[in-house]
């Protein structure tokens, strides 16, 4: 399935100033997140993996890796993984979790990957944090090889209950 992304061009935000905003805020929370959004978006590791098929040998790229969740998961699997960040406070967070899994400081707007260098790309929670979404998905299907799949997950609204009283 491939689900197209349009910003509208009328949008008053300096994506650069977003990506500051966004860059300070990640720096001053990382040594909390474990503790707070991590128990939240750690449900959501292991479907992501089932979704995308990842198992042993898989190459995987996590983008917005925060702590690092979902590339520890994936190399317990037997996964190829590695966690990318543009937060260093994060990328030292997510070291401190899983010191036997590779962590590299990033921008998911221009991944410093070639082409075909992976078979799955996640971005877990990370898609509405950034400044140029469609930017960051282009570059996940760039270092795509063959085949590959890109996997997100966002937050949602809440939804009232179905049905009628
Ligand atoms: C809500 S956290 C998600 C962390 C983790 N993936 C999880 O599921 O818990 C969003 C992450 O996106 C990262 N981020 C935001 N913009 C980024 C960018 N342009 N490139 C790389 N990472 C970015 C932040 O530093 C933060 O770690």
């Amino acid at each position: 399935m491939v689900v197209l992304l349009r910003m509208p061009s009328d949008l008053p935000i300096d994506p650069e100033a977003f990506k500051r905003f966004e860059h300070t805020g990640w720096g001053e929370v990382a040594h909390n997140y474990h503790d707070s959004f991590g128990r939240l978006t750690t449900q959501a590791v292991e479907p992501m993996l089932d979704a995308s098929g990842v198992g042993e040998g898989t190459r995987l790229l996590d983008v917005a890796t925060g702590p690092g969740y979902v590339a520890a998961a994936a190399v317990r699997r037997g996964a190829r993984a590695l966690g990318i960040d543009f937060s260093s406070s994060m990328v030292a967070e997510a070291r401190r979790l899983h010191p036997a899994v590779e962590f590299r400081e990033g921008d998911a707007e221009a991944l410093p990957f070639e082409r075909d260098t992976f078979d799955v790309v996640t971005i877990p929670f990370g898609l509405l944090h950034l400044a140029r979404p469609d930017t960051a998905l282009a570059e996940a299907l760039r270092v795509l090889g063959p085949g590959g799949r890109v996997a997100f997950t966002v937050w949602d609204a809440p939804r009232p209950p179905s049905g009628s009283f």
